[in-house]
């Protein structure tokens, strides 16, 4: 149910209906106020405020379509009155002055957007000093936590999205191994197929419920499941519209998921504005290759004579800005992981010629080279049951299927290794630990 819904539904509680409403105003407000202190808002700016709506537990029910419109009200009025605008502004923030949960929150929004264009100007600071003077806190310190960055490390969702702009290149196929593997590690995963259209990855976690109901595992004892959603991009004429609607599925499949460890994103092969969305999501991004030498121009333009690169892809040119906006953020630049698919160990020229190039393009690009899969028809076979290795019966005994198994196995667990994730706790372990 929407913040705006609950706002006229009965049975929220009056009190607390109201604290919701005053606060969505006054975190607004309190945006606006540092966003709009030094001009014009930029695009990081939106970024952080997206994040923002995201990561605020009391902002997360909220349409975001609907909180950017409070903030953009604000912005204008300040805009085209800045004295009246920002007192007025300034009001609201008041409102919750005093309160002790809600004004160092409204305090560490304005900080976040103060960040988030990197240097923080001169106006932008004193706005800030305002706004803690105006809540009776202490003005921040200038490297102290905003909201983004004190939420536990370890315990914060991890969100890994399988990206490229070329189809049938491996994405769903990693994805829902690594989906598996990681709940198999005990993690609660979120699988999030953004690729509607075709659907493979939910197709196949329908497998899996089917399988699993079939052998009477309705607690997904032996087969765990992830938490899904399927999103199909809005078609909407209206681009706005379009985008705000995209936005708020993705943010309620997010919402959904909220206890999950990882999210797992599959996004379509080729450019959309849903698959663009999830890479401003990226903590880690994973994009597999065809092992040709002719599918690396999703990386880069290519002289194909000459074998040189001529400059970043459309695609990777947006990996590239979306990775300098969470920066500017305040957050870690994408993890990005580049992964060779389907390697053969047949064509020995072809594969070190695609080597050196992947080598060179790392460097410029700073993406992170893996080992990928092998062609194994494994990868491809257990996809009707819903299943993949990490599932066959022979888990945990002495006996692990033929050898292309043991080697795919290994391939999985080298990835999930190679990505740093497998480190950390699992809600099993934690519980253990809490116990101990
Ligand atoms: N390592 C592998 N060995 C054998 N077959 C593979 C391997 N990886 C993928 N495949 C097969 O290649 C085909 C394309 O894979 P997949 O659907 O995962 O690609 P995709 O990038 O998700 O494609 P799209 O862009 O169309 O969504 C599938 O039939 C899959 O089973
Ligand atoms: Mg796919």
């Amino acid at each position: 149910m929407s913040l705006l819904s609950k706002l006229t539904d009965p049975l929220f509680a009056g009190g607390q209906r109201a604290r919701h409403r005053d606060f969505l105003e006054a975190a607004m407000a309190s945006a606006a106020l540092a966003a709009a202190a030094d001009g014009p808002i930029s695009l990081a700016e939106r970024h952080t405020l997206d994040q923002i709506l995201e990561s605020v537990e009391m902002l997360r029910a909220v349409e975001v379509h609907q909180a950017v419109a409070i903030f953009d009200g604000y912005v204008d009025a300040i805009k085209d009155d800045p004295t009246g605008a920002r007192t007025k502004a300034m009001s609201t923030v008041a409102a919750l002055a005093g309160d002790e949960a809600l004004a160092p929150l409204l305090l560490r929004i304005a900080t976040a957007l103060a960040r988030a264009d990197g240097a923080i100007a001169a106006p932008v600071r004193d706005e800030v000093a305002a706004i803690a003077a105006t809540l009776g806190l202490p003005p921040p310190e200038p490297d102290g936590d905003t909201f983004l960055d004190t939420r536990p490390k370890g315990e914060a969702p991890v969100t890994v999205v399988l990206g490229n702009e070329k189809g049938g290149t491996g994405k769903s196929t990693t994805a829902m191994h690594l989906v598996v593997a990681l709940l198999k590690l005990g993690h609660r995963v979120a699988s999030i197929d953004l690729d509607g259209r075709q659907g493979t990855l939910s197709r196949y976690v329908a497998h899996r419920a089917a399988f699993a109901e079939r052998s009477g595992d309705t607690r997904g004892k032996t087969l765990p499941m992830p938490v899904h959603t399927c999103i199909t991009e809005s078609d909407m004429r209206d681009r706005d519209e379009a985008l705000a609607r995209d936005r708020d599925r993705l943010r309620q499949a997010f919402a959904e998921a909220a206890d999950c460890r990882f999210r797992v994103i599959d996004t379509p092969g080729s450019a959309s504005r849903l698959s663009h969305l999830a890479h401003a999501h990226a903590d880690i991004l994973i994009t597999p290759l065809n092992d040709s030498f002719l599918d690396v121009d999703v990386l880069a333009r290519i002289d194909r004579e000459r074998r040189e690169v001529q400059g970043p892809s459309p695609y990777s040119e947006m990996v590239l800005e979306q990775s300098e906006q969470r920066v500017a953020a305040g957050r870690a630049a994408i993890d990005w992981v580049v992964m060779r698919n389907r390697l053969a160990h047949i064509d020995a020229r072809n594969s070190r010629e695609m080597s050196g190039l992947l080598d060179q393009l790392a460097t410029r690009l700073q993406f992170r080279l893996v080992q990928g899969f092998g062609e194994r028809v494994v990868f491809r076979e257990l996809f009707y049951r819903g299943l993949t290795l990490f599932d066959l019966p022979n888990e945990g005994t002495e006996y692990r299927g033929p050898v292309s198994h043991v080697h795919a196995r290994e391939e999985i667990d080298t990835l999930v290794g190679a990505l740093g994730i497998a480190a950390l706790g699992s809600r099993k372990k934690r519980a253990a630990r809490a116990k101990s």
